[in-house]
């Protein structure tokens, strides 16, 4: 063994043990004529050492320190270190490995670093705590989940990498193909495919901590790889999907942070964009959107009469703090989201509205919104009236610009959210519905009957999982029944052939015996970020991508040899200006 302890280990009761630490040299300071303090540092924390200072070691040199543990002056106690009570003294120190001086501090006074140097000298990054404590959590999560899909009898799958291309949701990342030049195979976005046909394969219960790759552009929660705790189930239930995947979340948000959280709430994707005005409420905060539609029903002003929604958020106190130019900003950030126009309206001590509109409102329709809003004197209230989506989401997004605290900043709050639609929108070059999630979730059995006569009312058994406004997962029951699917795919004009060129290889296994079935997936990096306090899921992976997708650290992508090239069957075109 090179060492006998951590770095972070030692405590007044170690005192005389002759020990050997090894780790890193944190800092240096000069004492006095003939010694020095070295900090040794390691991911467990750091130890005083007390040195002779012609002792050549600088920040970074790699070492080992063999001293004995000695109990500090009741003066130089550091109370902020948990080994603040003793240090080393007589020691023996073997450099193990020289430094070049760091680009930038690693202890942690250094919070201010430039991400792209963070990211150019990750290496060094990771010796941080705030990276060291990260990955561990990552880690934990991993455990976790792990442990909870064992427990309820699923079995670990691994999936393929090289896939064929599928068109659905985000760009693929290709691979092109040696063996058969002009042909490429595509990355994974999920295992969707490979899970569902694990189940016609009788695996019935299938997990994996899987490696998803999206060529999207990158953002505070995405990156072009991550990974998902997948699942999918035979013969189950939404609730069943639902409570396995519950189980797992719960179980590495409590190995994170010592307290389990209570069952999970549900609220279907109606309310929740009644409410909300959006399928991820953050409900950390109040300001709900509140449904003003009938008070409105004879009204003069011209402005509601016509919409079929109105609804308005309520600012406590916010009169005072919203002046004509910040109500004008809001009112531009309404439009610039879809809404024709936003009215805004500041309760008065005698209960009536100052606003620009206040003429247009009757007494009775005044005293009917400030009762449906629970307004008071000095509240700003805020209104869109439009078509029910417009107003629901616009609302939505204010609500959040106006009042979201940071994603990471407690308490944490799950929600459900299910029943989404099956189909959202009309396809504008086709006329025909557009797929909600995919075209092979389960209509709502309830339903069915709609599906030909009604469809853009149509439910599905799909379902999303929220964290403070994250979207932390997704998934459905699938079609299992190809006589089902059939009836979608037309729904969606795709017909017979153009299914099977599309999605046969896909669709052809279920026409031998495949079980009901459903799953859902979760990213890890958005769980264990929010669990880790942090903002952005870069910082709970080892080595992402920043934004502009190109790594600093190891230069990819990078461009390739002509030989490589020529084998792969590629010329390249002449860069587009
Ligand atoms: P979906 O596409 O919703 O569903 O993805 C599930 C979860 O994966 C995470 N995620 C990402 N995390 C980081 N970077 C990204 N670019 C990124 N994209 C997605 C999110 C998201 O909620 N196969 C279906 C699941 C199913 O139906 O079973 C799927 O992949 O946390």
């Amino acid at each position: 063994m090179m060492r006998t302890h951590m770095c972070g280990e030692l405590r007044i009761e170690h005192v005389g043990r002759t020990v050997t630490l090894t780790g890193w040299v944190n800092r240096r300071r000069e004492h006095g004529e003939h010694l020095a303090f070295v900090d040794i540092r390691d991911h467990s924390g750091i130890t005083q050492v007390v040195v002779d200072n012609s002792v050549d070691v600088r920040s970074e040199y790699v070492i080992a320190v063999t001293g004995v543990v000695t109990a500090r002056t009741p003066d130089t106690v550091n109370a902020d270190l948990p080994t603040g009570e003793i240090e080393l003294k007589e020691c023996r120190i073997d450099v193990l490995s020289v430094a070049e001086p760091p680009p930038f501090p690693i202890d942690e006074r250094a919070d201010n670093v430039e991400e792209m140097v963070r990211l150019k000298y990750r290496f060094l990054d990771l010796r941080r705590t705030r990276m060291q404590r990260n990955l561990r959590v990552r880690s934990q999560v991993n455990a976790a989940v792990r442990q909870a899909m064992y427990r309820q009898n699923f079995v670990e799958v691994e999936t393929p990498m090289l896939m064929p291309s599928t068109p659905e949701g985000a760009r693929e990342f290709l691979v092109p193909s040696r063996q058969k030049p002009g042909t490429f195979y595509a990355l994974p976005q999920s295992p969707q495919l490979y899970k569902q046909l694990l189940m016609v394969g009788g695996l019935d219960r299938y997990f994996q901590i899987a490696r998803c790759l999206r060529d999207e552009d990158l953002r505070a929660d995405r990156q072009f790889e991550f990974m998902q705790l997948d699942l999918e189930m035979s013969f189950a239930t939404v609730d069943d999907v639902l409570d396995a995947a519950e189980q797992s979340v719960l179980d590495a948000a409590e190995a994170v942070t010592g307290v389990r959280p209570a069952a999970v709430p549900r609220m279907s994707w109606h309310e929740a964009m009644n409410r909300f005005g959006t399928d991820k409420p953050d409900l950390r905060f109040g300001l709900e959107l509140v449904e003003l539609t009938p008070i409105f029903a004879s009204t003069a002003f011209k402005a509601f009469s016509t919409a079929e929604c109105i609804k308005g958020i309520r600012v406590p106190g916010g009169a005072a703090d919203f002046g004509r130019n910040k109500l004008d900003g809001l009112t531009d950030q309404a439009k610039s989201l879809g809404a024709k126009g936003m009215v805004w309206l500041k309760v008065t001590d005698a209960g009536t509205f100052d606003s620009p509109v206040a003429k247009f409102i009757s007494e009775a329709e005044t005293s009917a919104l400030v009762q449906a809003l629970e307004a008071e004197s000095g509240d700003l209230l805020l209104l869109i009236a439009d078509d029910w989506t417009t107003t629901c989401e616009v609302l939505g997004e204010l609500r959040n610009r106006l009042a979201r605290p940071p994603v990471s900043e407690g308490p944490y709050r799950y929600l459900w959210v299910v029943d989404f639609p099956l189909f959202v929108g009309v396809d504008a070059a086709t006329g025909r519905p557009k797929p909600g999630h995919h075209a092979f979730c389960h209509p709502h059995p309830d339903d069915l009957d709609k599906l030909e006569s009604d469809p853009m009312s149509v439910r599905a058994l799909a379902y999303d999982l929220v964290l403070n406004g994250w979207e932390l997962g997704s998934g459905s029951i699938r079609i299992h029944d190809h006589r089902l699917q059939r009836r979608v795919f037309e729904l969606l004009g795709i017909n017979e052939a153009e299914a099977d060129r599309r999605f046969g290889f896909f669709l052809e296994p279920f026409k031998y015996g495949a079980p009901p079935h459903g799953g859902f997936a979760y990213g890890l990096e958005r769980l264990a970020a929010i669990l880790a306090g942090e903002e952005n899921i870069r910082e709970v992976i080892a080595f992402p991508k920043p934004q502009s997708g190109l790594d600093p650290m190891t230069g990819a992508p990078s461009e390739v040899e002509s030989t490589q090239l020529n084998e792969l069957g590629i010329r390249l075109l002449p860069p587009s200006v």
